[in-house]
């Protein structure tokens, strides 16, 4: 009987797929559309045209998790994540709409990062931690490999090869609270345990992963 189910089962829910707006986690995001509204919405304006952004101000998105675009833009037109600029952005677009322009972005080539930049302080704490300090490795949840390793609900983003002074701000923004929307605040207790000095050696590090060789 079982087998006799479960193929039904499948046949259902690709004719009846769910559409309530609770369920954009779930929903798969259309590329092609996803590229119109991010050039109509002028997203590509500051991102670039594919996701990679020439500005040091805005963050790269091109290979980025989907699950993460996703959310960041579901907190950025809650207000979970405060930014001036991207909770304007953000304010009209539909679930459906977040979800196609994150399958966009995320589908792009990935970017690569800045090939010179090197910390050795950043990649011990990157790859190690501070056991004494309660400083996990940064790299078992972002990925040894900074590719974003968690796709699930809380995704962890791809942080290699970023842009410098994007990933300082925001380590900064986490340790003073300005920054809020990580699950039980995880990125803010991390943040808050790291100096001013060993976040510019995380950024400098991470920066420079990816590069082209
Ligand atoms: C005028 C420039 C500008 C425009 C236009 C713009 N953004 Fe942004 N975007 C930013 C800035 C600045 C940030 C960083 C905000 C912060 O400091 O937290 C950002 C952050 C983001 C992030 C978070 C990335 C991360 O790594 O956490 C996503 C996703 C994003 N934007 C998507 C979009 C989309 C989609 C659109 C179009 C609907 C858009 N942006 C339009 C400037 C812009
Ligand atoms: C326990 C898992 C975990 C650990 C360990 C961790 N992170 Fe994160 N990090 C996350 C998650 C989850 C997010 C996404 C939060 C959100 O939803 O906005 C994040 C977000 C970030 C961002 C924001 C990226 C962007 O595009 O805006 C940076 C930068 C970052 N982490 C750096 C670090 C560094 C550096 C370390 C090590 C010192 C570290 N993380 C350790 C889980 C973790």
């Amino acid at each position: 009987m079982r087998r006799l189910f479960l193929p039904i089962g499948f046949v259902l829910l690709a004719a009846f797929p769910p559409t309530h707006p609770l369920h954009a986690q779930t929903t798969n995001g259309d590329a092609a559309r996803g590229k119109i509204l991010s050039r109509s919405e002028q997203c590509q304006e500051c991102h670039g045209e594919t996701g990679i952004s020439t500005s040091e101000h805005y963050p790269k998105l091109a290979g980025q998790s989907a699950a993460y675009i996703r959310k960041q833009l579901g907190d950025f037109h809650d207000g979970a994540r405060k930014s001036e600029i991207m909770n304007a952005m953000a304010a009209n677009l539909s679930p459906q709409d977040i979800a196609d322009i994150a399958t966009y972005f995320s589908s792009a080539p990935r970017w690569s990062g800045e090939q010179d930049n090197f910390s050795a302080a950043g990649q011990r704490l990157f790859l190690a931690g501070d056991f004494a300090r309660s400083i996990p490795a940064c790299a078992s949840c972002h990925g040894e490999k900074e590719a974003g390793a968690d796709q699930g609900q809380n995704p962890a983003p791809a942080i290699g090869g970023q842009h410098e002074s994007y990933l300082a701000n925001q380590l900064h923004a986490w340790k003073a609270d300005d920054r809020k929307n990580s699950p039980d605040d995880v990125m803010n207790d991390i943040a808050r345990r790291l100096s001013d000095a060993e976040i510019d050696a995380l950024a400098r590090y991470l920066s420079g992963l990816r590069a082209m060789k």
